[in-house]
């Protein structure tokens, strides 16, 4: 798969998530599509097979982190509902993300990305260190993160913009980097600190961007889309 603009469809239900896809039938790149917690949990495992059935490729963003017998049998689960993309934190250890590739590989040996999340953006120098009591810098953090989910046999690792640069310096071109904190540059930042233009993304390596409210609550949410392609794919 090549880069992409994911669209993170952080709706509360069905109607409203369909009621915003329709928006986007009948264009001829079919957005990719990143079905978090949230809709998740409000609408269950048939959200992904209605979505799935019109075309969308999907980032099943659930961040699973369990036991390794645990995440290899949820893994199975959903590696049946036939997503692109599902991800799980790499603070579990390599040993669940090992048992979590495992479960996610079918019979005929296909399988969807798996991506880890390192240290979540909304987790600073402080908290980690006081609520966690990981004293290391973070940025060291991550790429340990990174390179224990590159040694795992991961695809890659979601990081803000900011460190996808250095998260291919240190596991390798090929190893993908998802990231989220896009804004454009005349948009609202939001509770996003660290930020990003889709164009800058593009500019440092990112392989998938993962934009949210710039299209979800923009006037128009296929011309910010487009907007977003235009600037990081084409
Ligand atoms: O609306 P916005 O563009 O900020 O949405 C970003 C999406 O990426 C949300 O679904 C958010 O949960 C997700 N995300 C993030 N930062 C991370 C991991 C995921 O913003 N570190």
């Amino acid at each position: 798969m090549g880069k992409d603009v994911i669209i993170a469809c952080d709706f509360d239900s069905a109607a409203k998530t369909f009621a915003f896809l329709d928006l986007f039938e009948g264009l001829a790149r079919k957005p990719f599509v990143k079905i978090g917690m949230e809709l998740y949990y409000a609408e269950g495992p048939s959200i992904v097979r209605e979505i799935k059935r019109r075309g969308h490729k999907i980032f099943l963003d659930l961040k699973l982190h369990d036991i390794p017998n645990t995440v290899k049998k949820s893994m199975a689960v959903l590696s049946r509902l036939d997503v692109d993309m599902t991800n799980l934190h790499a603070a579990g250890t390599v040993s669940m993300m090992q048992a979590a590739l495992e479960g996610l590989t079918r019979e005929d040996g296909t399988r969807p990305l798996l991506i880890a999340v390192t240290q979540l953006t909304s987790t600073d120098q402080e908290r980690m260190e006081k609520d966690l009591l990981i004293r290391e810098p973070i940025d060291k953090v991550v790429l340990h993160y990174a390179k224990n989910a590159a040694v795992a046999g991961l695809d890659g690792v979601v990081c803000s913009p900011l460190e996808a640069g250095k998260v291919h310096d240190t596991c390798g071109a090929g190893f993908l980097t998802v990231t989220p904190g896009v804004r454009f540059a005349d948009g609202d930042v939001g509770d996003q600190k660290r930020v990003m233009t889709p164009a800058a993304a593009k500019e440092i390596g990112s392989d998938y961007i993962v934009v949210g409210r710039p299209i979800t609550a923009a006037d128009d949410p296929v011309a910010a889309y487009e907007r977003c392609c235009k600037e990081f794919i084409d």
